[in-house]
């Protein structure tokens, strides 16, 4: 996957994340799952009054493309709508590495992004695969 590419993944999501609901934390989040055919799945993070069940961006993207029958995948983009970017947080990793250890994960903002991929962001994920 070049970088032009994921570049345009992550505008997929900078545009995911307009609908996101965030009126908790204040910010919108959105991510764009690119499939093994070449579909994107999009997601945005989902924020509740009991803030523990806030759904990441990354989460609603990969759980709409599996409840879809999708589970292959070639990259993930995920943009949040403020001045510091951040990676994925710990449960997401472990929801990206169920589906997809391998895939190549940009992160950014208007500004700025970077370059990783799912087994740098968890080298150690859990697993029942002895
Ligand atoms: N958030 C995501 O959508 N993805 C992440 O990987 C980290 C955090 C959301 C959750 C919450 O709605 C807001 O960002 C602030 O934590």
């Amino acid at each position: 996957m070049d970088k032009d590419a994921l570049l345009e993944l992550l505008d997929k999501a900078r545009q995911a994340a307009q609908n996101a609901y965030a009126p908790y934390s204040g910010y919108k989040v959105g991510a764009a799952l690119l499939d093994s055919l070449g579909k994107v799945h999009l997601g945005c993070n989902v924020e509740n009054a009991s803030y523990s069940l806030t759904n990441c961006a990354e989460r609603t993207a990969i759980f709409k493309a599996v409840s879809e029958g999708v589970r292959d995948f070639q990259a993930l983009a995920v943009w949040v709508d403020s001045d510091t970017i951040f990676p994925p947080c710990g449960a997401c990793r472990q929801v990206i590495s169920e589906f997809a250890p391998r895939i190549p994960v940009i992160f950014g903002n208007a500004l700025r992004h970077e370059i990783t991929d799912a087994a740098t962001l968890l080298p150690s994920a859990f697993s029942l695969d002895k």
